[in-house]
């Protein structure tokens, strides 16, 4: 099929694509796949209902969901790429987990992890022979190293070693797994894993910076205890399940190309903590998954992207430059500091108010009754940038957390806060969405409301940022 170009088609066609992508859950390039594929199979395209608001609720068995009920990621492509470290038994679980949300791993094990692993056991658990040798004829007329590097939607390497790092940052092709990484045009993602010594030192602090720059993405490492006797710091291999939360995103993103390359994108999310003393603060049930998909979502699309962010249980997404903050007035230092931006996403559920005075030290109980608390407005981080006379970013979205007259509500933050888009969402708790995986956007702009379907955080985070990247003029996407 010919590739499709969203962007040339006229205004009109396109909100009425996105509308209908919308109603179906679907992203516009793919409603763009099933029209045509609906047409060659005889529907007639102009029958399409006109474009309305969807409602807000829709029961279980209407709503809108991928074919099949299987993972949005499903048919999607890993090459896995095993380095020779302890933690080559836990890449043999990430193959598991991989495959159970419907993916392709094929593996490629180093000398080295051969050591620890057998291409046995990575291809009975992948279903697909497992390659080990650069020279290995079969492999070469089978199907080439060069085929392993592109026919592949993601390369992740896991663990990667700093013997391996140091390989990828110096170029070097003289074995089958380095000569694949020197091959591939896709994203590579990395889970390091090594002796805390290893990681520290400036050798592999080099090859690191080197590998970001060259747009490597880096998952973990995570501190803890090592195989070693005795020895604990930073080195141990991200767990299975965040390789797999880090590679989503970008196998999400695969169909859509780079659309945000070039881009700068500000997020901020989670909740802010707000002191009464050392030991108390004043805080909300934001758990930050939807700004930390937002992130992720935009840096998988080629963004660079700074999250500033609160106190969150979350890992840090790969690929994003993370800022941890506490306060709002913290938050808006962070996000003056992090511009100029071209978008700026504004998903933090900021405290209003903060404590007029904290206190040094611990309150304390007294016979005198409680203690008298009095509170300041904070500042409104995203009605000042919105505000900012120079260096506003382009595009600047806020969010509204609404309990009721949800709609009504959000229009009225979009006129005072003076942003562009707003994406209004219920957090009554009967929706589930504070802490829930799942939201439902109204997204509030001059030009109207469009309701999304309910859908997971990172399908709205996908959509958002597929929005973003038709919004912005002179586009780079493809
Ligand atoms: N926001 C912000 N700084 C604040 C308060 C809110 O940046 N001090 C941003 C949020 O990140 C969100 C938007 O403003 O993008 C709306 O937040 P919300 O909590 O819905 O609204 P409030 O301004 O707090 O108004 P209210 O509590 O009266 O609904």
């Amino acid at each position: 099929m010919a590739s499709i170009t969203i962007r040339q088609l006229d205004e009109k066609a396109k909100r009425r694509l996105r509308l209908r992508a919308a109603r179906h859950g679907r992203s516009m390039e793919d409603e763009a796949r099933t029209i045509l594929r609906n047409a060659s199979a005889g529907e007639d395209i102009g029958t399409d209902p006109p474009a309305r608001h969807v409602p807000t609720r829709m029961p279980d068995q209407q709503r809108p969901r991928p074919q099949d009920d299987r993972p949005a990621d499903a048919g999607k492509r890993v090459l896995l790429i095993i380095g020779g470290g302890i933690a080559a038994y836990k890449s043999l679980d990430l193959v598991r987990r991989l495959k159970e949300r419907g993916i392709t791993v094929r593996c490629i094990l180093t000398r080295a992890a051969q050591e620890f692993i057998t291409a046995l056991s990575a291809g009975a658990l992948s279903g697909e022979h497992a390659h080990t040798d650069l020279f290995d004829p079969a492999v070469e007329l089978d199907i080439g190293h060069i085929r392993l590097a592109r026919e592949t939607d993601l390369v992740v390497v896991a663990p990667a070693t700093a013997d391996l790092m140091a390989k990828m940052a110096g170029g070097s092709a003289d074995d089958l797994a380095s000569a694949v990484l020197l091959a591939t045009d896709h994203t590579v993602l990395i889970a390091p894993a090594m002796n805390p010594s290893m990681w520290a030192h400036p050798a592999t602090r080099r090859n690191l910076a080197t590998l970001v720059d060259d747009g490597v993405v880096v998952v973990g490492p995570n501190a803890g205890e090592m195989a070693e006797a005795e020895e604990a710091g930073i080195g141990r291999m991200a767990e299975p399940l965040e390789i797999v939360a880090a590679a989503l995103p970008f196998l999400a993103s695969v169909g859509h190309g780079n659309t945000l390359t070039g881009r700068r994108v500000i997020v901020t999310s989670g909740p802010t903590h707000e002191p009464i003393d050392p030991v108390r603060y004043i805080a909300n049930r934001s758990s930050g998954k939807q700004g930390h998909a937002i992130a992720a979502a935009a840096a998988a699309s080629g963004a660079e992207v700074i999250l500033i962010s609160g106190p969150v249980i979350l890992p840090d997404p790969a690929g994003v430059k993370t800022i941890k903050v506490e306060t709002a007035q913290d938050m808006l230092a962070a996000v003056t500091r992090a511009l100029p931006a071209d978008v700026a996403i504004f998903a933090a559920a900021v405290a209003d108010w903060r404590i007029d005075k904290p206190k040094a030290n611990k309150i304390k109980k007294t016979p005198r009754g409680s203690p008298k608390l009095g509170l300041v407005e904070n500042p409104d981080v995203l009605a000042m940038i919105a505000h900012m006379a120079s260096g506003r970013p382009r595009l600047v979205i806020g969010f509204a957390a609404e309990t009721e007259r949800i709609i009504e509500h959000a229009k009225a933050k979009l006129a005072r806060k003076g942003c562009d888009w707003i994406l209004a969402n219920d957090v009554s708790v009967s929706s589930g969405v504070m802490g829930g995986d799942r939201n439902t956007i109204h997204l509030v702009t001059a030009e109207g409301v469009e309701s999304w379907p309910p859908q997971s955080k990172e399908e709205v985070a996908r959509a958002l940022v597929e929005r973003i990247a038709d919004a912005l003029p002179g586009a780079t996407g493809e």
